[in-house]
């Protein structure tokens, strides 16, 4: 059996045809994605156009199996593409070597995963400077202070991952990510697994590192509330997007969200 495709759904504006402005922080272009082959086969991402503004905070949202996590580890350059282009920074990604993609991943892109892939065997502190010690670069310990302490995990730094709870392992994820100041934060449901004043917390300092230091932040969430903290919000269903908000409250996402059967 041949695979195909649906039909490409084009929101209004979509940047499907335009080419890739100078200014994004990462840009998708007509990538599709599938899993498997034949009966079995699993349309991810259908066809996605999208530009992410340098700077802006994007969350991405849509029903359990929408392609969310397919999207952010294409966009990220960690999962290859049936079709479609991608740039991150206005490097085209989609052809480039594996030595130059990990180089270019090292330098400005940072992630915090569904599962916080830490190394059980390294300290907090081992695991938050991990990238800055393959990369040979030196650790800034008064922003590594700064990034513990906003997270509450100063007192926490010397331990294993074992011994922490799920939050502060997130935590400690979000602060790896946070470390090396990337242009580009991915963040796949990065306040999962947080109470909601420590939820808070982390989605203020991303807010702020935005604000601050220019960085751009996309964030897959279920959480209209942890949403609600983005300039943006993209919505997706059967691996196509199908619609997005700017600037709005956990009730209007809430209510876009009902509409999908999220
Ligand atoms: N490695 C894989 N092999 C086969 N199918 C996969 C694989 N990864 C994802 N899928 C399928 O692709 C679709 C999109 O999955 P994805 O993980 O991107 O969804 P999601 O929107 O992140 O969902 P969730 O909210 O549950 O995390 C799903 O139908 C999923 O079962
Ligand atoms: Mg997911």
């Amino acid at each position: 059996m041949t695979i195909s495709t649906n039909s490409p759904v084009n929101l209004p504006g979509s940047p499907a045809d335009t080419p890739v402005p100078t200014n994004t922080a990462v840009s998708a272009r007509n990538v599709s994605k599938h899993y498997g082959r034949g009966e079995t086969a699993v349309h991810a991402l259908r066809d996605v156009s999208l530009d992410f503004e340098k700077g802006r905070f994007t969350a991405i949202m849509g029903p359990s199996g929408s392609g969310k996590s397919t999207l952010m580890h294409c966009l990220a350059g960690l999962d290859s593409v049936d079709a479609g282009r991608l740039w991150i920074g206005g490097t085209d990604i989609t052809g480039l070597a594996d030595a130059d993609l990990t180089r270019l991943r090292r330098e400005h892109v940072g992630f915090v995963f569904q599962a916080f892939n830490l190394v059980p065997t390294l300290t907090a502190e081992q695991n938050i400077t991990l990238p800055v010690a393959l990369a040979g670069g030196k650790v800034d310990s008064a922003w590594l202070q700064q990034i513990a302490s906003t997270l509450g995990l100063t007192d926490r730094l010397s331990h294993r991952p074992h011994e922490l709870s799920g939050g502060q392992q997130q935590r400690v994820a979000v602060a790896r990510a946070l470390l090396t100041r990337p242009d580009v934060i991915f963040g796949d449901e990065p306040t999962g697994n947080l109470d909601s004043t420590t939820g808070a917390e982390v989605l203020s300092l991303l807010r702020r590192s935005c604000r601050e230091m220019g960085q751009s932040i996309i964030m897959v969430t279920h959480d209209p509330v942890a949403a609600s903290y983005a300039d943006r919000v993209v919505l997706m269903k059967d691996g196509a997007l199908v619609g997005e908000l700017q600037q709005s409250t956990p009730e209007a996402i809430l209510g876009a969200l009902a509409t999908l059967g999220a």
